[in-house]
């Protein structure tokens, strides 16, 4: 039987409440619960996850309201490629991404989604991402059978009975249906995490829709992140002038007072967590870094002549391993009370643990798949996360939920990069500086499924998350250039700058030269610094570079030696390397760019000559 929607008084939108009662006459839930938000509605779902099995209760000394989820084995982390972009034309979606023909896929969704929610309760959850009534902000409604989203969405986004305030009887908003594609026949008892082997994570990109089924984890489930925030907003901000950006976002400032606003892009676990909370190191008092946001940035041209970035997000789903007091502890920090964990190892005493946590190995550990930890396997999976509020993070910027956004002084793009790419190079020009991003390349990790440690272009780390053809991408950020010259030359004010960073060279017996961390810190000082036209570079055919005098040294013992390795160019490496991006213009195809196809045939003139 088909439960009946009767939407509560604080739901007044008609449309929105026949759009459920569709959902509900499709997929054919036991039962309907609009979400409000509310603590005991959080407190109620989490306990139902206790009594399936979903979670655990954590240590409430060690981890006040803290949880472990341990999801299936087989459900980890995001499914690239059964990722859709269905648009109506293929060349729309472009070269690097899925691409099936609308029409068929809603016949495929039709037949998955039928009768998909049986015997489980459908939730109806409203989320804002960006502040809430904020003129920058985008309103969602996802369609969720699994409680462990609504929890989760309740951490990473603006979640709550207020949404409908703002949404009225009649405002806009993106429908994101979600399942776990597993069904429960009459009496049948529940597993602890529901989940299905076919998953589509499926968006259309005219009609503003998504639809996920078959995985229950982060970035294919809580459909307000990478789903919305990243591939539907890609598209909605290339439609609007402005940019949808898989980018943190941090504030420096000096001990004069001086702040700028540094927007960054990485691959997923490249570390842009830590560098978004970055702590400044020895020698470097009176500095300080505050978080804007550690993932997505909403990036729109001002009257004022300048960028302004928002974080449409209002939590943190991070890497767990890795994560330590030394690498970063205003993470550890954020995680001292109300954190969701997934996937991580947990002591006998309910203190929960993963790989470089702490040195030693802690005894008697249960493993992520809930077994005594042995030792021949990882104790948390590398995709292990936490889930947590944004607003419990010490270096959080006050300005952090600011509707205006902060205004951006630079970019940086970044990629795990063994050779090649030195420590930092400075963008010649904008065009330069949208080349350097374009033809990012990172060694491939844990974040999404598939062989790790291969380098793969990865352009402007959206290679997953654009909701359009690449090639146009780069064109709407090539035009964005040319709209911010002219507004930039009118208001007196500056090009953001454009930085190319490389944290990880190894030298030959494998070793991470760079020391990473806190010690970013000299680089983002060198990058301030040529922003206010204070720092001496100099010039070589693929950027504009610090000598090893040009950065601060206090209270390091980085030899010079050392520089040289992290920050050497080899000739015959970056043939190979101007020739790689070559060959993924070639596969973006027709649409793309000429300026950046001449760019690359002129850098690789200039290393040659
Ligand atoms: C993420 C990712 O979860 O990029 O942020 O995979
Ligand atoms: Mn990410």
């Amino acid at each position: 039987m088909t439960a009946q929607v009767a939407a509560p008084n604080f739901v007044r939108h008609q449309s929105l409440i026949n759009w459920v009662n569709d959902i509900a006459k499709l997929t054919k839930p036991a039962k309907i619960e609009w979400c409000d938000g509310s603590d005991e509605e959080y407190n109620r779902l989490i306990n139902l996850m206790i009594d399936n099995g979903t979670m655990i209760k954590l240590n409430d000394e060690k981890h006040p309201n803290s949880y472990l989820a341990s999801s299936d084995p087989s459900d980890v982390a995001r499914v690239e490629d059964r990722t859709f972009i269905c648009s109506e034309r293929e060349i729309d979606a472009g070269a690097t991404n899925n691409w099936q023909e609308p029409a068929q896929m809603r016949t495929k969704l039709n037949s998955l989604f039928d009768g998909c929610m049986a015997g489980r309760t459908m939730y109806v959850v409203p989320f804002s991402m960006g502040p809430l009534g904020s003129h920058i902000a985008h309103i969602g409604i996802e369609i969720t059978d699994s409680p462990y989203v609504v929890v989760s969405m309740r951490k990473m986004a603006r979640m709550g009975k207020a949404v409908y305030d703002v949404l009225g009887a009649d405002g806009k908003f993106v429908p994101c249906v979600h399942s776990v594609g597993r069904p429960l026949a009459d009496g049948e008892k529940d597993v602890a995490w529901p989940c299905n082997d076919d998953k589509y994570i499926v968006h259309f990109p005219e009609s503003r829709e998504i639809w996920s089924y078959g995985s229950g984890y982060g970035g294919n489930a809580l459909l307000g992140k990478k789903c919305l925030a990243l591939r539907i907003a890609s598209v909605m901000g290339r439609e609007q002038g402005w940019l949808a950006e898989h980018m943190l976002i941090l504030g420096v400032t000096n001990p004069k007072g001086e702040k700028h606003y540094i927007a960054a892009a990485f691959p997923s676990a490249c570390g842009k967590t830590n560098f978004a909370m970055l702590i400044p190191p020895a020698g470097y008092e009176g500095w300080k870094v505050e978080t804007v946001g550690d993932d997505i940035a909403w990036i729109k041209p001002s009257e004022d002549g300048r960028l302004y970035a928002i974080n449409p997000e209002a939590g943190f789903f991070g890497v767990a391993p890795g994560t330590n007091t030394k690498t970063n502890s205003n993470c550890m920090a954020s995680l001292a009370q109300d954190v969701i964990y997934t996937n991580v190892a947990v002591t006998e005493d309910g203190e929960v643990w993963w790989e470089g946590k702490t040195k030693e190995t802690p005894d008697n550990l249960i493993n992520w798949k809930g077994e005594k930890h042995d030792g021949r396997e990882k104790a948390s999976h590398p995709n292990a996360r936490f889930t947590v509020s944004a607003a419990q993070c010490p270096s959080i910027d006050p300005n952090w939920e600011n509707p205006e956004g902060v205004p951006i002084s630079a970019f940086i793009f970044g990629g795990r990069r063994a050779d090649t790419v030195p420590l930092i190079s400075e963008a010649f020009d904008w065009v330069d500086g949208v080349y350097k991003a374009a033809t990012m390349g990172s060694e491939t990790t844990a974040a999404a499924t598939g062989a790790q440690g291969v380098v793969r272009r990865d352009p402007f780390a959206m290679l997953p998350f654009s909701g359009y053809n690449m090639a146009d991408y780069f064109s709407h950020w090539l035009e964005m250039g040319e709209k911010l010259e002219k507004l930039t030359s009118e208001h007196g004010t500056k090009m953001p700058k454009m930085f190319k960073v490389n944290w990880f060279r190894r030298d030959e017996n494998g070793d991470f030269v760079w020391p990473g961390f806190g010690q970013n810190m000299r680089v983002l000082e060198w990058i301030i610094n040529r922003c206010e036209d204070r720092a001496n570079a100099v010039r070589t055919p693929i950027g504009l570079v610090p000598t090893y005098d040009d950065l601060n040294w206090t209270n390091s013992d980085f030899s010079k030696a050392q520089f040289d390795l992290v920050t050497s160019q080899d000739k015959n490496q970056w043939i190979d390397e101007l020739n790689s991006h070559k060959e993924l213009f070639d596969k973006l195809g027709e649409r793309m760019p000429k300026t950046l196809k001449d760019h690359n045939q002129k850098l690789l003139q200039d290393i040659q000559a």
